[in-house]
């Protein structure tokens, strides 16, 4: 992967290896620059993607943050790392079995200031956690769930594809500024 990220990005992904995150059978291409499966019909993100939507992202040491689509655990643990044990990350999955295999990856990592949850059907993130200092979602929304933009603090950021865009809106006031960052595909978001 070429690097062309932020310092904090590419410090997080040193200390944070993708290859922890990967089932043994993908764990030899822990190095390519594509999605990776990690069953449930899931996958590992692409490293490139993951890179640029923690650079959007900006989490910063005690910041509070929303990780929806866990998955493997990695952006999970990525984040961690970003802020820090004065911070908080909350993953939440909705696949069982990668709730609790997603966990077990993150607590290898010793960083108990995050954790993976179980997603409740019909319910976008953790509206009874907000709010959120910055909020990543790594499954495609085909429209911007709304509910989750609610669970956005003040100056909140959020990072989410929406329609195969990739968007970062940030609370401002009363008010929302959205700017748009390429096309990305991703496994869809389930409600
Ligand atoms: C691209 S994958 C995993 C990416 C993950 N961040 C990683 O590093 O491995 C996206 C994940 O989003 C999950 N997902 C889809 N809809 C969801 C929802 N409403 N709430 C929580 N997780 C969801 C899928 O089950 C899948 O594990």
């Amino acid at each position: 992967m070429t690097r062309r990220w932020s310092a904090q990005v590419e410090a997080a992904l040193d200390a944070v290896p993708r290859t922890g995150f990967l089932p043994p059978s993908a764990q030899r291409s822990a190095d390519a620059d594509r999605p990776l499966p990690i069953g449930h019909d899931q996958t590992n993100s692409q490293p490139s993607t993951v890179a640029a939507m923690l650079d959007l992202l900006d989490a910063r040491p005690g910041h509070r943050v929303l990780d929806v689509g866990a998955g493997s655990g990695w952006t999970t643990a990525l984040l961690a790392h970003l802020v820090g044990p004065t911070g908080r990350v909350l993953g939440v999955e909705r696949v069982p079995e990668l709730v609790v295999w997603g966990a077990a990856n993150l607590a290898a990592t010793h960083q108990p200031w995050a954790e993976i949850r179980p997603a409740t059907p019909g319910t976008i993130g953790l509206p009874d956690e907000g709010p959120f200092d910055r909020i990543l979602v790594s499954a495609g929304a085909a429209q911007l769930p709304t509910d989750l933009v609610d669970q956005l603090g003040p100056d909140g950021v959020l990072v989410i594809p929406v329609a195969g865009e990739m968007l970062r809106l940030q609370r401002r006031g009363v008010g929302l500024g959205t700017t748009r960052h390429g096309r990305y595909a991703f496994v869809p978001l389930i409600r």
